[in-house]
């Protein structure tokens, strides 16, 4: 079968299509027939080697990328054979990733896909949905909470998990993405932008309960939290020291079947655009070009 993989860092032209086994599951798994895989940021830090300089992904000769998946299962164990599913890789170094036409997930990573939703769409759900709640998780308030990259895939998501467990969201954006973020549930919007410790304390006097930085904005968007609040980081190294006595913690995204399912029940898909799997150069420019709403997706 074909798939994407990395043998040396470098731009999006370091991309390449191999012909590899057909992967087996073991037990406890299954192997999807791969009918959409999404580009996500970290498939681009993947494939430039930034997460193997950062000590994420330990040296590897061969790197799949992909991590969201939505297709048939094809054998295993946990679904049935022909099962429409979606699922997750979240091991970050292993050979093969979703930008493939087979893969191998363990069975507890896979959820049934989402009914009335194409394979397409359904695929766009599962590492931005469980990032999301996962971050949300870790924050502890009935309060206020900002989420920064608010119409990002992340962000969006974020926002809409907030407004549904009744927070209060301030949501930063793009200006052009006001009508879009607020549609997701913001109550207040903020356009990206230069001192914004100074514009959210101006809605939310004394300071936010928590901060979800999807922006990677650090410092900026720590100085919008109250003393002793908390703030969720999002990437290797985008932690900003705890000053005031505010929690700092990181999300990290872990496979979760039975969450996806539920999510995948009350977020909307976000599709940003189709491609063929074998245009998937093209689409890490797209995204590294920014200014997509939603996700690119590869089709094998
Ligand atoms: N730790 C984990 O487990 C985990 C899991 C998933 C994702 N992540 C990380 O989370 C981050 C967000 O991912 P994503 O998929 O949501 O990315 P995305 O879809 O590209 O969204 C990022 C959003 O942030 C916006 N943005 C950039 N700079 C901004 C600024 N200064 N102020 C306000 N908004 C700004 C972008 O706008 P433009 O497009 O207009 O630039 C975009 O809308 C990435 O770094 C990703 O690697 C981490």
């Amino acid at each position: 079968m074909r798939a994407i993989v990395v043998r040396r860092f470098g731009g999006p032209e370091v991309l390449e299509t191999v012909e590899v086994p057909v992967p087996r599951p073991g037990p406890g798994q299954v192997r999807i027939r791969v009918a959409a895989a999404t580009v996500n940021p970290v498939d681009l830090a993947t494939r430039a080697g930034i997460l193997t300089e950062a000590g994420v992904i330990p040296p590897r000769e061969v790197l799949g990328l992909g991590w969201d998946v939505a297709g048939v299962v094809e054998a295993g164990s946990g679904f049935r054979v022909g099962d429409a599913v979606i699922g997750l890789r979240d091991r970050i170094a292993t050979p093969l990733g979703a930008y493939a036409e087979q893969i191998v997930l363990d069975s507890s990573a896979v959820a049934l896909a989402p009914a009335g939703f194409s394979p397409v769409e359904a695929a766009t759900l599962p590492l931005n949905a469980l990032t999301a709640a996962q971050a949300l998780d870790l924050v502890d308030t009935d309060g206020t909470v900002l989420v920064t990259g608010a119409a990002g895939a992340v962000g969006g998501y974020a926002v809409a998990l907030a407004h549904a467990r009744k927070l209060r969201v301030v949501a930063v954006a793009a200006e052009a993405d006001e009508t879009l973020v607020r549609g997701f549930g913001a109550d207040e919007f903020l356009p990206r932008g230069p001192a914004l410790g100074d514009r959210v304390r101006a809605l939310v006097p004394g300071g936010v309960d928590a901060a979800l930085d999807t922006a990677l904005l650090g410092l900026d968007a720590l100085d919008a939290v109250r003393g002793g609040g908390e703030f969720v980081a999002f990437a290797a190294g985008a932690a900003p020291i705890p000053l005031r006595g505010i929690r700092v913690q990181n999300v990290w995204i872990r496979a979760d079947g039975a969450r996806l399912a539920e999510l995948a029940r009350v977020l909307p898909a976000r599709v940003a655009g189709v491609l063929p799997l074998a245009e998937a150069a093209t689409a890490h420019e797209r995204l590294a070009a920014g200014g997509l709403r939603g996700r690119l997706v590869l089709t094998p």
